[in-house]
């Protein structure tokens, strides 16, 4: 592998010309991604990732860092990055203690089971998805703030200060960003009635500044947690978003708080897996596809063969038609969790699978239930000099949420209420269909897909990882393990492969498009396999972190968009 010193090449760089940003101690090959000595941030925004790592040079850790990221990301990626939506934290301390933070949105207390429905009991079409209605409490400042009240080392402000700057001198748009802009721009003005900050007039290269964002972030400096859930910003945002015909209330944000939760662990091979419990799927189903393809040789299949992608997409298809019928938000609903993961009931899952034809969707479960999210999240993970190492994964749910934009705040709300089932055992506005266990009831949270999960190889850190995708993200933080545990890839390779993915319904194999060898292709659909490389042109946008035999750090910032990963 060929070696190539970082100095003076890099400082040369702008801030968004390059994957893989970092100071003059780390070293990059020409298969791995960016490596560092000490401490890593990787995440969708060179400017996040490094005013993270700015915060750990300053006697920080992952969880000062985290605060700092997860704002940063605020500022330079409104289409995921957020103050207005939610997410889930995973984490393992230096001394090797795991848990996970749900600072999931809730359901409004006026919210209702039936609320999107209309007279005759159909759902209304866009009403959770865009506008006031779809929005749920946001829970992200309650979970930057209770992560690192708990665990963090720094003063808020300290903390806080880079990003608010950040928001004041702007950063440059991507050409990314300046497509997204113009894609969303007839919608996002739609619903706010006017031209927004973000909008069909940005173009690359343009700096943005956002100094409604930088005040609200000076406020929540300054005043703290209470600031967003009871403060002036609180007053603010209850009285723009009932100007629009929200029905969230100041007792709404008053009574929001973030849960810390008892993540899903499990062992896989040599490997002990660490993921987020519901309200996410994410833990529970990574859990059970692992355990379903455990007993098959797929090293010896290879990467991407024929036979590894029918084994992992039948246990896909198991996967997703329980995680259909069971899961829910754990304080409402009893999930079965200890038999939905247990090796016996998963072997028995997998016991009619056969290499000669798929399994008919209709024999593998209670009815045509399934579960719905969309593709706009975001994901970093960060590992501390001090061994701490984070996974966490945040969203709007859908590009810019639900598009309404609190002007005088500076930030996009979610439109995460559209993740709950409008209507349990129908299709819902994006032709998928949802179950009892997630249906709508005042401060229940909506189930997830988000799967920040932490791999530990004998019984040290082995690596960080999560993506954004909806209902792709567990399937594509599942084909990143494998990429490395299975078929040897580093981090950075695991992260860039080649992606499918199977949900059980609709029944088909998502793959990547132009991406997979027309053959096999073909082979799959010769078996009965209905293939679809058209729904989207990427699946997930995956940022991880692997530590190397030496203890160094490889970052894996995915290809598919800007994302950079920065060490030291
Ligand atoms: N809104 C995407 C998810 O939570 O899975």
């Amino acid at each position: 592998m060929k070696k190539v010193t970082i100095g003076i090449f890099f400082i040369l760089l702008s801030l968004t010309s390059c994957k893989n940003e970092s100071s003059i101690e780390t070293s990059k090959t020409e298969n791995r991604g960016r490596i560092a000595k000490k401490a890593m941030v990787v995440s969708a925004r060179v400017e996040a990732s490094k005013i993270g790592v700015e915060i750990l040079k300053a006697g920080g850790n992952a969880f000062d860092a985290m605060m700092a990221t997860e704002m940063a990301l605020a500022v330079t990626y409104p289409y995921a990055g957020n103050l207005g939506g939610g997410g889930f934290l995973v984490y393992r301390l230096a001394d090797g203690t795991k848990g996970a933070l749900d600072y999931r949105e809730k359901a409004p207390l006026a919210s209702s089971k039936n609320m999107y429905l209309d007279n005759d009991g159909e759902v209304v079409k866009d009403l959770s998805t865009v506008g006031s209605k779809a929005v749920g409490v946001p829970g992200t400042i309650a979970g930057i703030f209770k992560a690192q009240k708990r665990f963090g080392k720094l003063d808020v402000g300290t903390i806080l200060k880079p990003v608010i700057e950040l928001a004041k001198q702007g950063y440059t748009v991507t050409k990314q960003q300046e497509k997204r802009f113009t894609e969303y721009d007839s919608i996002i003005r739609a619903v706010n009635g006017k031209k927004m900050l973000y909008n069909n007039t940005i173009k690359a290269g343009d700096t943005i500044t956002n100094l409604a964002l930088a005040k609200t972030l000076q406020r929540i400096a300054n005043n703290g947690h209470d600031e967003f859930y009871k403060g002036e910003t609180a007053k603010r945002l209850v009285d723009y978003l009932q100007s629009k015909g929200s029905i969230i209330t100041l007792e709404d944000l008053a009574k929001y708080e973030a849960k810390w939760r008892n993540p899903i662990t499990f062992q896989y091979d040599d490997l002990s897996i660490t993921s987020m419990s519901p309200p996410s799927s994410g833990g529970i189903c990574l859990n059970q596809i692992m355990t379903m393809v455990e007993p098959f040789d797929l090293k010896d299949y290879g990467h991407n063969t024929l036979k590894t992608i029918q084994v992992v997409v039948e246990a896909e298809k198991r996967a997703y038609a329980d995680r259909s019928f069971y899961l829910g938000d754990p304080d409402f609903v009893d999930i079965p969790t200890e038999t939905l993961t247990s090796a016996v009931y998963l072997e028995e899952r997998m016991s009619n699978f056969s290499f000669r034809t798929p399994t008919p969707v209709d024999s593998i479960s209670h009815g045509k239930i399934t579960g719905h999210e969309s593709d706009e999240t975001t994901h970093y993970s960060i590992v501390d000099q001090y061994g701490n190492a984070i996974a966490v994964t945040t969203t709007l749910n859908g590009a810019y949420g639900s598009k309404l934009y609190a002007e005088d705040l500076g930030f996009f709300l979610n439109n995460e209420m559209d993740d709950f089932s409008s209507k349990p055992g129908e299709p819902n506005y994006y032709g998928l269909i949802g179950a009892e266990a997630n249906s709508i009831a005042p401060e229940k949270r909506m189930l997830s897909s988000m799967t920040p999960t932490i791999v530990e190889k004998d019984g040290e850190f082995h690596m960080s990882v999560g993506t954004p995708g909806g209902s792709t993200i567990i399937t594509s933080v599942l084909q990143t393990i494998l990429n490395i545990h299975e078929f040897g890839m580093t981090m950075q390779e695991a992260v860039n492969a080649p992606r499918f993915h199977n949900q059980w319904l609709p029944d088909e194999i998502r793959m990547e498009p132009n991406s997979f060898d027309d053959k096999l292709v073909q082979q799959l659909k010769a078996l009965g396999y209905n293939i679809n490389q058209t729904r989207t042109p990427v699946i997930g946008k995956v940022d991880g972190i692997l530590m190397l035999d030496d203890g160094t750090l490889e970052g894996g910032a995915d290809k598919r968009g800007d994302d950079t990963a920065v060490g030291f």
